[in-house]
């Protein structure tokens, strides 16, 4: 025998047990311990609420004393964490009971070993039960939600969901602002003038009884998990792990309450997951944790090889997203619209044929529908339905500047990520958290991949504040941008694949 430790009663036994647990943590053995107070003090069972009392004591004095250290070490050594060690985690640092940099070496022993599919739907419940589940049930019928994992010039949203409210659906989605080099939708509703993203509870639901749309900002009580470990990942090298993104979407997703959930995963040089096989993995784990969750959920693999369509910025984006409603949309953006829009009417319900939605969506993408009911959202919300009809209404830069091209051929790459930096340098970002953003900055792209050049042919507009010191490198980040050929190139493809409980379908 090591050692023999006397005990004063049940708890001085755990903690003399745990002590010695890390004392000889280097060793293996059997610790035997004899919790005195079942005996002495309860009798066995002869004094039944007080045994099943110090049971409850005892249960919980072995969870709340979980050790960081050990649970950090078993993810490092790369075994699974159980839903009890995992929840411990979560609640811990969200209470401020576990520290930022145990938190991070966490994180980063995730970065490096990653979880089960078990351990991905645990965290990811861990992390939307850490603040308010919004309860949509005052909305009748089937509520769909869209996401996406992030794009260049990505203003999906602003046209997708009055497009699918103007096709039968019902959109009550809470958004989120600009992450890293990408957009978010709130920034640009934003440049919107008058535009409300923060609206109560009962507004919200309100609005969506009425016009079956509604697009509001998160609350800061929405899965806080996620808030917290974010920022956290965000300077810790961290943010490029699949059970971390997974997890910090679909928390946020499952809060919001939707029943269905369609999302978009991005691939390609802009995106969080550049390779195709990651983005279908990312996928495969979201849809995962959505239907086991009980939720409804696809998710389609699309490129961001090149940002989609022209417009990058705030109000430069919701000016393409209103031509886009008038049927006056790019290509790319239309196609990614179409595919979104069907599957969130199948997702919905609304029809069952995905041809049959593909055509609803069309129809409504040209008689004006979405348009309609884009100006119905702005004016339940509190904004001007006239910038619909002027679009100069909406932020104007001091100055449209033109970049010329220096090459001469096709362009055959537009990197997606260096363009959302260039778009940061002028200014359409923000620098730190708290600043305010210039709705009015931005840059319009005048070619796209597989599109002719010359040089001195116009290859972008900045819209710029006329701060010559940002000008310059921007115009550098952008040529560093675009590669060219001399030979004809196609187009990238858009729409690789669609991920659903049954399997994967490339397209
Ligand atoms: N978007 C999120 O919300 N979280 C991530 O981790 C990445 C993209």
């Amino acid at each position: 025998m090591t050692e023999e430790i006397h005990t004063r009663d049940n708890m001085d036994g755990v903690d003399k047990t745990i002590a010695a647990m890390h004392k000889y943590h280097h060793q293996s053995g059997l610790i035997f311990t004899n919790l005195v107070d079942f005996d002495m003090v309860y009798h066995h069972r002869r004094n039944v609420e007080g045994y099943a009392a110090a049971l409850e004591e005892l249960v919980s004095k072995r969870i709340s004393s979980m050790n960081v250290y050990e649970l950090i070490k078993k993810k490092r050594d790369g075994l699974e964490l159980s839903q009890k060690e995992i929840g411990f985690l979560i609640n811990g640092f969200v209470t401020g009971q576990i520290p930022d940099y145990q938190m991070t070496a966490f994180l980063m022993a995730v970065y490096f070993k990653g979880m089960c599919d078990r351990e991905c739907v645990e965290l990811t419940m861990a992390m939307a039960n850490s603040g308010d589940q919004v309860d949509l049930s005052a909305i009748q019928g089937c509520k769909v939600d869209k996401h996406s994992t992030g794009g260049v010039g990505d203003k999906t949203t602003l046209v997708l969901a009055p497009l699918v409210a103007a096709s039968g659906g019902i959109v009550a989605k809470m958004t989120g602002r600009e992450l890293g080099h990408t957009g978010g939708t709130v920034d640009k509703l934003e440049s919107i003038p008058g535009f409300q993203v923060e609206l109560s509870k009962d507004q919200f639901v309100g609005i969506v009884n009425d016009i079956h749309l509604s697009l509001i900002a998160q609350t800061a009580s929405l899965a806080p998990a996620d808030k917290q470990i974010y920022a956290l990942r965000n300077v810790t090298a961290t943010v490029d792990s699949i059970p971390l993104i997974a997890s910090s979407i679909m928390s946020k997703k499952l809060a919001a309450g939707s029943d269905g959930i369609v999302l978009d995963v991005k691939t390609g040089r802009g995106a969080f997951t550049p390779s195709y096989e990651d983005a279908l993995e990312l996928a495969k784990t979201m849809v995962d944790i959505g239907e086991s969750a009980g939720r409804k959920v696809v998710a389609l693999i699309t490129g961001m090889e090149q940002p989609l369509g022209y417009a990058i910025g705030n109000a430069i984006e919701v000016k393409e997203a209103i031509d886009t409603l008038r049927g006056n949309g790019p290509g790319d953006l239309v196609e990614l619209v179409t595919e979104l829009g069907s599957d969130m009417l199948c997702v919905s319900g609304v029809v069952a044929a995905r041809e049959k939605a593909r055509s609803i969506i069309a129809e409504n993408l040209a008689n004006d529908k979405g348009l309609n009911r884009l100006a119905d959202l702005i004016i339940a919300q509190g904004g001007d339905s006239v910038v619909l009809d002027k679009t100069d209404l909406l932020p104007q830069p001091a100055q449209k500047i033109e970049v010329t091209c220096q090459a001469t051929g096709y362009v055959s790459a537009i990197d997606a990520l260096e363009v959302g930096l260039a778009a940061k340098i002028l200014g359409a970002g923000r620098k730190t958290k708290d600043d305010a953003i210039d709705h009015s900055i931005g840059i319009y792209l005048k070619k796209k991949i597989g599109d002719k050049v010359a040089t001195g042919d116009p290859l972008a507009v900045f819209y710029s504040d006329g701060d010559e010191e940002k000008i310059e490198p921007a115009r550098k980040k952008l040529f560093a941008a675009y590669s060219f050929d001399l030979n004809k190139v196609d187009p990238p493809k858009l729409i690789h694949a669609r991920v659903t409980k049954d399997g994967v379908d490339e397209l």
